[in-house]
């Protein structure tokens, strides 16, 4: 069982994408445990600010290092020791699916989601154990990153997925990106289901993947068989 931990001054963006398909039933199943802080109940009374100017100028607040240190407290407070506190940042470490089987093994994981210009340094250097990026474009706050980063490791977990839906065969788990994938209508405004695979040759149907693999990955990421050789 992982132990993953929200805080964020808009919680319900993450409760509402968590208590729903795969994450739901991964939860359901024991195998994960999703927890949500809202930063705004740990904000001093009776302005609830969690967030000032910075200090030297310039545009943009910045999140108040207090609430996130309290919420941090509170959670560590609670029992075990924390293996991760996450905070997703643009200017983070690129986020792969390497780093995706790594976490799997974390008992309890914290994600810190900011929100406007930025956060206090003093969060990232006194609390944060990985800043993770999830490509090099901005959005307007870390929510949908720390989900990106969630849903790409509980998927990972033991017992989520069953066996049809395997990572095994992932774009990038693989070396090589995935093959193309047919389901019936064998025909369908014309377009026709390629016949190898309404052969039952398995042999040929395998042959015919990787061949379809090879091709995809060196049109849209010949990055990723350079890398290989
Ligand atoms: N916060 C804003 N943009 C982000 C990005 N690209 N990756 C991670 N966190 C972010």
């Amino acid at each position: 069982m992982i132990e993953i931990h929200l805080i964020s001054p808009f919680d319900s963006i993450s409760k509402s994408y968590l208590n729903q398909s795969m994450m739901r039933i991964a939860e359901e199943k024991g195998l994960v445990n999703f927890s949500f802080y809202n930063l705004f109940d740990y904000a001093d009374p009776p302005h609830n600010r969690i967030d000032d100017y910075p200090f030297g100028g310039g545009h943009g607040m910045i999140l108040k290092p207090e609430p996130i240190f309290r919420a941090v407290e509170t959670i560590q407070n609670e029992n075990d020791s924390i293996d991760k506190i996450i905070f997703p940042s643009p200017d983070g470490k690129l986020f792969h699916q390497k780093d995706a089987e790594k976490l799997v093994s974390s008992k309890k994981i914290i994600f810190i989601c900011g929100h406007y210009k930025g956060v206090d340094q003093r969060v990232r250097d006194k609390l944060v154990t990985n800043e993770y990026s999830i490509g090099d474009y901005v959005l307007t706050g870390g929510d949908l990153p720390a989900l990106v980063i969630i849903d790409a490791l509980v998927r990972l977990i033991p017992g989520v997925l069953n066996t049809i839906e395997s990572a095994e065969d992932d774009s990038h788990s693989n070396p090589l990106l995935d093959y193309p994938h047919y389901t019936r209508p064998e025909k369908y405004k014309g377009l026709k289901v390629p016949e190898i695979l309404l052969s039952g040759h398995h042999g040929k149907i395998k042959e015919w993947r990787q061949k379809k693999r090879l091709e995809k990955t060196s049109v849209r990421r010949p990055d990723m068989i350079k890398e290989k050789n």
